[in-house]
């Protein structure tokens, strides 16, 4: 246990929870701490190095957050291997073994409803191919018809990999080890793990029917955060869409301060309500993502991203030390789906067919008794008095759902599945039974 004070003491230039954690992960990066490394109790910590125990308790909160060192009751505090956390919530909430006769556990989009590429293919050429490395990312004709349907007037504009490649793109500009950071409860299990993976506090901040609540984000807002990241329409799991009159007041709270509003608008345009931001009032503190992936085809691998001009600059400078740009190829295909008439109308034939199956299996589970929030999208929140006891049930049956705690960040009573409805094309009712007996199977509790 000396040794590994004295090599703590050697990197501590701060008395703080910071200089602690600073001074704990460079002797991890030095090799001087191992993985597996069990570091010595907090108060011996304390009184060895001359800081109070809530110091040391903070530092260590701090190191545990970014994955250098884990807490296990038994084992005590030890050095964290240094294989990245990775996608926990995400694989909890996707991952699966049994096949399904019907899997809506997928939040994927249903492959019959994407428009056909044909047309975009036969129309390919090489035009545009860049003659710099450094040439501007975005096709020119394709920033234009984006800017023309974005719900606000965007300082810079860009085409990315995706929605999940945006977000990690503005998380690695814009936050730091220590930052707080808000999320919605329920939230998309990826953007939980991306974020944490760079130690910052995640907060999860409740929602209604209409968008993140306005009291509880004002109350979170007390203290500073780096950034509030929301989805404003077909929020997945829920399918809430903020109103306007809701986005208006969240603009309110966040305006004079300096946290950032990243949206993912990841449902694009096949969400049934209208593209909605708060960029209207906060141009420059607002990020604005729209994937492709639901609309046009989650191989497309395409998101445009607006943000402010210094943080877009941030971002594009460090891309260009990366992939640099998105295939001007994919763009092409993508700027030929969103101005063919046919591929318009093949879109807009998706949304309604997404609107109709949600409502008609939300009203088959109204007549069974079960109330689903939101009402856009393809997913669907079933509340459940059991999660576990559903979704065995459920798969019993041949169904598969995702469960709803790794989406949770707040505790709630009871539980919810994630039932991908954008996937049921017939079948309604049935469907509906299965899922209302599913949501009130208990847990088996003995004699
Ligand atoms: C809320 C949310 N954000 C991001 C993504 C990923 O989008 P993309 O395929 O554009 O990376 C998804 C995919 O389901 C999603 O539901």
């Amino acid at each position: 246990m000396r040794s590994i004070l004295s090599a703590i003491e050697e990197r501590l230039d701060e008395s703080t929870a910071r200089g602690l954690a600073n001074a704990v992960s460079r002797a991890i990066r030095d090799g001087v701490l191992v993985p597996d490394t069990k570091l010595p109790p907090i108060r011996q910590v304390a009184v060895e190095l001359s800081l109070s125990p809530t110091t040391v308790s903070a530092g260590w909160t701090l190191l545990a957050r970014s994955g250098a060192i884990v807490t296990d009751g038994r084992r005590g505090t030890t050095v964290a291997d240094p294989a990245p956390p990775g996608a926990v919530r995400y694989r909890k909430a996707l991952g699966r073994q049994t096949v399904f006769s019907l899997d809506l556990s997928t939040g994927v989009p249903d492959a019959a409803l994407l428009p056909n590429l044909a047309g975009a293919f036969a129309d390919l050429t090489t035009a545009g191919t860049p003659l710099t490395y450094l040439d501007d990312p975005v096709l020119p004709g394709l920033a234009e018809a984006l800017r023309d349907q974005w719900p606000y007037r965007p300082q810079q504009l860009t085409i990315v990999d995706g929605a999940m490649d945006a977000l990690d793109q503005v998380t690695r500009s814009l936050l730091r080890f220590g930052d707080r950071v808000l999320v919605e409860h329920p939230c998309f299990p990826a953007l939980v793990d991306l974020v944490e993976s760079t130690g910052v506090e995640v907060v999860g901040i409740p929602m209604d029917a209409e968008g993140l609540s306005p009291d509880r984000l004002a109350e979170a807002l007390r203290l500073p955060a780096a950034a509030v990241f929301l989805q404003p329409r077909a929020h997945n799991p829920t399918g809430v869409s903020m109103t306007r009159e809701r986005a208006e007041v969240l603009a309110e709270l966040v305006a004079g301060t300096d946290t950032i509003v990243i949206e993912d608008d990841s449902a694009g345009a096949i969400a049934s309500t209208p593209a909605i931001s708060l960029g209207e009032w906060l141009p420059e503190q607002t990020v604005h993502i729209r994937s492709f992936s639901k609309s046009h085809g989650p191989d497309l691998r395409l998101a445009a991203l607006s943000a402010p001009d210094q943080l877009m600059q941030r971002l594009l400078a460090r891309r260009q030390l990366g992939q640099g740009w998105s295939s001007r190829v994919l763009q092409r295909i993508l700027l030929s789906l969103l101005t063919d008439p046919g591929s318009i109308a093949e879109v807009d034939r998706a949304r309604e067919t997404y609107a109709q199956r949600r409502h008609a299996l939300s009203v088959a589970l109204r007549a069974r008794g079960v109330e689903v929030n939101g009402a856009d999208g393809i997913n669907l929140w079933l509340p459940v008095e059991d999660e576990t006891a559903a979704i065995v049930r459920l798969a019993s049956r041949g169904i598969g759902a995702a469960p709803g705690a790794p989406f949770t960040l707040l505790p709630e009573p009871g539980g919810h599945l994630r039932v991908t409805c954008g996937l049921v094309d017939a079948g309604f009712e049935e469907l509906a039974e299965e899922l209302a007996v599913a949501a009130t199977t208990g847990s088996w509790q003995g004699l």
